[in-house]
């Protein structure tokens, strides 16, 4: 697990959004249909001369790159493109990338894709950079030298890495998860085009949607949250409730595509601030024991972990104050403001079609007890507003049965 200070304190208060904070502004957004056209103009903004476009084959094959390299061509900048990224990036991907970026002489680095792509070029970046390995990044602020600049293009709205500054990177033989985060890891610019998510498949749509809107209920109650990061949460909960089932109902609705990501950026960017929860503490063992797909595996989680998070005032509270921003209640009683949030996140999970029974995952009751041993251990459940322990966890995995 990665060394962090675990932040202790408890919120006891329903306005905990008093506390000082540390934010992070570093990345300007440029948003709106067709600017990707505007990406050669902002890469010689940051004096790039020698770019090295991140992306994967099935970004290639949706015919987002060739638009890209149109751009930084036209603006007469020498492109190569590093078109290996897989999914959930190893070491041995970063590494590859980072062979590709010397042999081009990059001077600047544009992650085109999921979070994947956006992963990986931070992860290029720490290592062309900075030099040793990507364990050496593991945590936050360890690198000591300037970073090359990234243009940051999200494909899919969902992780909300073109607003942060950390890299997941596994390494290749433990495949463990490591978060490597440096304030100069993150993008510099960040082109919200969302033209580029209708290439989506439904299905990845649904999954990214979901994994965006744990984002902002995460961060919206975390022990971390401050009014910086939660005036972007709640944003993205409006815009991310409102907007996912109109994209779901039809895949082309341009206006509710722009509103998804713009949605997950602004989740991205509260993270960023104020971390997550419980709901992706218990949803990673998911993922690297029984292959669930993140958005899925969060999704299944988030209700129980909502449901018991409301046990605490200030986070029922909070949650009752989302539900009216959304209009999913009038009620002044703060209980049933906060249910009508979690009934109504649970209706848009189903909508999306995330199953709700582990079971249908391959898990068994006889699982339970190793995936509540590791989802104690997740660093990021340390953020969670209600302190969960191995019991705990394993309560809301059966509860998930
Ligand atoms: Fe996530």
């Amino acid at each position: 697990m990665e060394a962090a200070t675990k932040n202790d304190s408890v919120i006891s208060h329903p306005d905990f959004l008093g506390d000082s904070f540390h934010i992070q502004t570093q990345v300007r957004l440029v948003f709106g249909c067709g600017k990707l056209t505007s990406l050669g103009q902002l890469a010689t903004e940051l004096r790039g001369r020698r770019v090295l476009l991140v992306t994967d084959r099935g970004i290639v094959e949706a015919g987002h790159v060739h638009h890209a390299v149109a751009s930084l061509e036209q603006a007469n900048l020498e492109v190569s493109v590093f078109d290996q990224v897989c999914e959930n990036p190893t070491t041995a991907d970063v590494s590859a990338c980072v062979a590709a970026a010397q042999s081009h002489g990059a001077d600047i680095l544009v992650g085109l894709g999921g979070g994947s792509s956006m992963d990986t070029a931070k992860g290029c970046n720490f290592i062309l950079t900075n030099g040793g390995e990507m364990k050496d990044y593991w945590g936050i602020g360890k690198a000591s030298k300037p970073m090359l600049p990234l243009i940051a293009i999200p494909t899919t709205a969902g992780t909300g890495s073109e607003c942060q500054s950390f890299a997941l990177i596994a390494d290749e033989k433990t495949h463990q998860k490591m978060a490597c985060g440096d304030p100069k890891a993150a993008a510099a610019i960040a082109i919200l085009d969302p033209e580029l998510t209708l290439s989506q498949p439904r299905r990845v749509t649904a999954c990214t949607g979901v994994d965006a809107l744990s984002h902002a209920l995460e961060s919206a109650v975390s022990l971390k949250r401050n009014r910086y990061s939660w005036l972007h949460s709640n944003e993205a909960t409006r815009l991310i409730l409102h907007a996912l089932p109109a994209v779901l109902k039809d895949p082309d609705d341009l206006d509710a595509r722009g509103k998804m990501l713009l949605g997950a950026a602004l989740a991205g960017i509260a993270i960023e601030n104020s971390m997550l929860g419980a709901a992706h503490a218990a949803a990673n063992p998911l993922t690297a024991q029984f292959n669930v797909i993140h958005g899925t595996a969060v999704g299944m989680m988030l209700p129980h972990v909502m449901r018991r998070n409301a046990t605490l005032e200030a986070v029922s509270t909070a949650y009752a104050d989302l539900a009216k921003t959304c209009h999913l209640t009038t009620s002044e009683d703060v209980t049933k403001g906060a249910e009508s949030l979690i009934h109504g996140v649970e209706c848009l999970l189903k909508e999306a079609g995330i199953p709700n029974r582990l079971p249908e995952q391959g898990v068994q009751v006889e699982n339970l007890q190793a995936l509540a041993s590791s989802a104690a251990q997740q660093w990021t459940g340390r953020f969670n507003p209600v302190p969960l322990g191995e019991g705990d966890f394993l309560t809301l995995y059966q509860q998930a049965m």
